[in-house]
């Protein structure tokens, strides 16, 4: 049977998790999608795991609820681990709120293949950005449970990196944290 280390040996990688978290807005998936752009450039296998790919396929029958959201992330941390496993970067961008539905994600890929990533964008900026039309909807009243508005946003205490994006360019955020994942992707 092939190991994981086999797999990792081809694609001259090691797998991880980069769990991005942080409010609506922050800026996770753009984030995301630049840095795996540049992983790719550089040889890396990589996949990124988002709203936009999960939340309409395999968790279309879930909403915002609590209950709701930490099944979400139970069945994105399961697959996210299958990826990992297979030894490929994986990119998950979920605004996974509370301190207890991120370790329950950690606790389901495994502490050593984890990095949490809080993109620190604090609430106004986020709003004030309203890039989906949401915050306002939620403060008619219109969204309800709305992360930071209606319902709880936790920041993580003790992050792997926390990233600043408020007042700086997008490339320079990526910058900073391809610095940071590059020797943890790293086969050597
Ligand atoms: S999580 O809380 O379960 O981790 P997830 O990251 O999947 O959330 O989805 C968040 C995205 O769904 C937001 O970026 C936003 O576009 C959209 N959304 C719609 N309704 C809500 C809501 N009530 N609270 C937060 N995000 C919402």
């Amino acid at each position: 049977m092939l190991a994981r280390t086999d797999k990792e040996a081809l694609m001259q990688q090691r797998g991880c998790a980069i769990w991005m978290t942080g409010l609506s807005g922050s800026g996770k998936s753009t984030i995301a999608l630049a840095l795996e752009k540049q992983l790719h450039a550089a040889g890396h296998l990589t996949t990124v795991l988002d709203g936009d790919n999960v939340r309409t396929g395999i968790n279309n029958n879930l909403g915002f609820s609590e209950a709701d959201r930490t099944e979400n992330i139970r069945r994105i941390a399961e697959v996210a681990k299958l990826f990992v496993q297979q030894g490929i970067i994986t990119i998950c961008c979920f605004v996974s709120p509370t301190v207890a539905i991120r370790q329950l994600a950690k606790d389901i890929i495994g502490e050593q293949d984890f990095l949490e990533v809080f993109v620190d964008t604090p609430l106004d900026v986020c709003e004030q950005r309203d890039v989906k039309g949401l915050y306002a909807k939620a403060r008619a009243g219109e969204v309800k449970d709305f992360t930071g508005i209606s319902a709880p946003f936790e920041a993580p205490t003790s992050p792997t990196i926390r990233l600043k994006t408020a007042g700086r360019s997008e490339a320079d955020t990526v910058q900073e944290l391809h610095q940071f994942i590059a020797p943890r992707i790293s086969r050597d």
